[in-house]
């Protein structure tokens, strides 16, 4: 069954769905509509049909799919008047800004009956998966501390992202998409702290970067840091577990694994440091570890739509959940609390 799909929000991530939904293969693209009548245009020369509004777009009956790629603030507003309208909705991230607009746009979508999702299509990133089939394999025992990181060096973008009445800084760009893996890898506890601290390094309104430390109930510490002022770059991510350590070093890297194989060492040889002999910080060699590496899983993006139209067809479930986009925001509003508080914060979510 072939779905009619309306973007509304043509700029670079419109764009961009524009071409992954086709690749997908089980959307036609109906056409966008922009508020700015510049990319209209742009549309229009590339040959797409721009609508001439909102309620234009929305009226057209063979869409049943809309995606919003606004900036973040108009998502929920735009998303309620398309499910309204009969469509079935892809929000892009952040869903929206806080956990009782989302509830409203939740409600809405079981008023009208119409599937709604958010585009969490870093889901399919491959050092995620990695990650979390270590976590659920247990290979090098329980997982205690995970750190994901991401870092850049050219400061939050100068457009609606360094803006607060837009929903602009870091913590809603990149750090949706890590928490929301935070929640996926440590799938089997609740989260009980979160203590976050923000940078303002390039811009004073928003944050251009944060460090969140998320402790789950089970005890597993996850570090979820995102900077836009690292000159050099720490490991995607990097891993303790109790029989071993493993590290990404980088988006498209297989994950390195050193596996303890056994515990006690008689002849330790010393490190050797400006004030003197270490045994404790001493490498570790292959009497005692073995080092292999886990392959990049098969992963395929354009399953995010697929899955949307199944469920639009309903013979699939939603991969991503209102219960999850809602837990990613709670989170999101704790990290928040945590910054004006200056104090990790209790939780239970
Ligand atoms: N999932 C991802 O990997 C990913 C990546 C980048 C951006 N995004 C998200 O996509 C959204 C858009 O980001 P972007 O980088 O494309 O921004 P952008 O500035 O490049 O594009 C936004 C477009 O929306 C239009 N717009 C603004 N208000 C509108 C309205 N009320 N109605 C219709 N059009 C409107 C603007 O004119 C602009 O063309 C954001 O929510 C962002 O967080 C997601």
């Amino acid at each position: 069954m072939k779905h009619y799909l309306g973007i509304i929000g043509f700029g670079g991530m419109g764009g961009w769905h524009r071409r992954y939904a086709m690749q997908s293969d089980v959307v036609e693209l109906a056409g966008i509509y922009d508020i700015d009548p510049i990319r209209c245009d742009a549309a229009r020369e590339a040959g797409i049909h721009a609508y001439g509004s909102l309620e234009e777009l929305l009226s057209d009956e063979r869409i049943d799919i809309v995606t919003i790629a606004t900036p973040n603030e108009v998502h929920k507003e735009i998303a309620i008047k398309a499910m309204q309208a009969g469509k079935n909705v892809i929000s892009e991230k952040p869903v929206t800004l806080c956990t009782e607009d989302l509830q409203e746009m939740i409600d809405a979508s079981k008023k009208y009956g119409k599937v709604f999702s958010v585009h969490q299509n870093r889901r399919w990133d491959v050092d995620f998966l990695m990650t979390k089939k270590l976590y659920d394999s247990k290979e090098i025992g329980r997982l205690f501390t995970i750190e994901s990181r991401i870092h850049g060096s050219r400061g939050i973008p100068g457009d609606w992202r360094g803006k607060k009445e837009h929903g602009g800084g870091m913590l809603y760009d990149w750090g949706i998409h890590l928490i929301d893996q935070a929640l996926q890898v440590v799938s089997d506890s609740k989260v009980s702290e979160i203590f976050c601290r923000f940078d303002h390094l390039t811009n004073k309104e928003v944050d251009d970067g944060f460090r969140m430390d998320i402790t789950f109930e089970n005890g597993v510490r996850y570090l979820v840091e995102v900077g836009t002022y690292n000159f050099v770059s720490m490991p995607r991510f990097y891993i303790l577990g109790e029989m071993g350590s493993a590290i990404i070093r980088d988006w498209q890297d297989k994950c390195e694994v050193v596996r303890c194989k056994e515990w006690y060492q008689s002849n330790v040889t010393p490190v050797v440091t400006a004030a003197g002999l270490t045994k404790t910080m001493a490498p570790r060699d292959e009497l005692t570890t073995e080092t292999y590496y886990n392959e990049r899983p098969a992963s395929d993006v354009h399953d995010y739509y697929r899955n949307f139209c199944k469920a639009v067809e309903g013979t699939e479930e939603q991969i991503v959940k209102h219960t999850e986009m809602m837990r990613v925001l709670k989170v999101i509003e704790a990290g928040f609390e945590s910054v004006e508080r200056n104090a990790p914060v209790k939780v239970d979510i």
